[in-house]
């Protein structure tokens, strides 16, 4: 009998309100930079699908920009209509939701093709929304490289074994650890032409805002890092220990990000 949950499963479904939404706002801080910059090679754009908007700073930059901007999520639950007017929510699953006559001409996915188990599925699903011509930008996380670089032996000890039970995890979930690296071959195989594809590591030191946003995301799924049975609550206290001690470096993960076009 699979273990697998048959349902999409998003790992920050659960956590509390405030916390996540400040994790969310440290995601933003780090990335948005990136992302406005590849997601302006997309330009000029009528119409953009945020999928997956977390706490929603990209729709704001693309309402300054002068853009319609519709939203697509699992768990749209820090988009409000009065944080947001005019910015049409989906609630839905990125690899089955159907928008009907509704579409795009760019579409933008950040840290969200990483929480499905096809991302093949999820793609092609929103390619159907995107006009002929539109882009597609997709930026996700490699997991498979991370690990520690610096600091006191049994603190770095403690922050490989979270790495490794993340990625035990992930793949106990069917979901890749490496999506980051592999979206221009994901936008291949989906019948798209590659335009562009960067990447980078994501190294910084104890007490950055890369280090306690990986606390903040290790400490709210706990629970099942130690049901993998790789870390123990020591260890996931020296791994809070290192996030916070600024003579103890990681790279945390790599980062990739795509930009996608359909052919007309
Ligand atoms: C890690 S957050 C990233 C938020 C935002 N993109 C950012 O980078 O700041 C992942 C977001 O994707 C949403 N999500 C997860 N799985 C999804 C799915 N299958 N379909 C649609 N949205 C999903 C979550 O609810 C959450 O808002």
């Amino acid at each position: 009998m699979s273990t697998k949950p048959a349902k999409p499963h998003y790992a920050f479904n659960l956590t509390d309100e405030e916390g996540e939404k400040g994790r969310l706002r440290r995601i933003e801080a780090l990335f948005d930079g990136h992302s406005t910059c590849m997601l302006s090679r997309g330009l000029p754009a009528e119409h953009l699908l945020e999928v997956g908007p977390g706490a929603g700073s990209l729709l704001h930059w693309a309402k300054e920009k002068g853009i319609r901007v519709s939203a697509l999520d699992i768990n749209p639950r820090f988009i409000h209509e009065f944080e947001f007017p005019g910015v049409r929510v989906h609630t839905g699953d990125m690899s089955t939701y159907d928008f009907g006559d509704e579409t795009f001409d760019l579409i933008h996915a950040r840290f969200v093709f990483m929480h499905v188990a096809k991302p093949e599925d999820a793609l092609l699903n929103l390619k159907k929304a995107l006009r002929p011509g539109g882009h597609v930008v997709l930026e996700d996380g490699d997991f498979q490289i991370s690990r520690s670089l610096a600091g006191p032996e049994h603190l770095r000890q403690a922050a490989d074994k979270v790495f490794e039970a993340t990625r035990k995890g992930h793949k106990f979930m069917g979901k890749s650890s490496e999506t980051g690296s592999v979206l221009p071959i994901l936008g291949k195989a989906c019948g798209f032409t590659v335009k562009d594809f960067s990447s980078w590591n994501m190294i910084g030191p104890g007490g950055g805002n890369l280090a306690a946003m990986m606390a903040e995301s290790v400490s709210a799924v706990a629970e099942s890092l130690l049901r993998a049975g790789i870390v123990s609550e020591d260890d996931l206290t020296h791994y809070q220990t290192f996030t916070e001690d600024p003579d103890c470096w990681a790279l945390y993960y790599g980062y990739g990000q795509v930009l996608l076009e359909k052919a007309d």
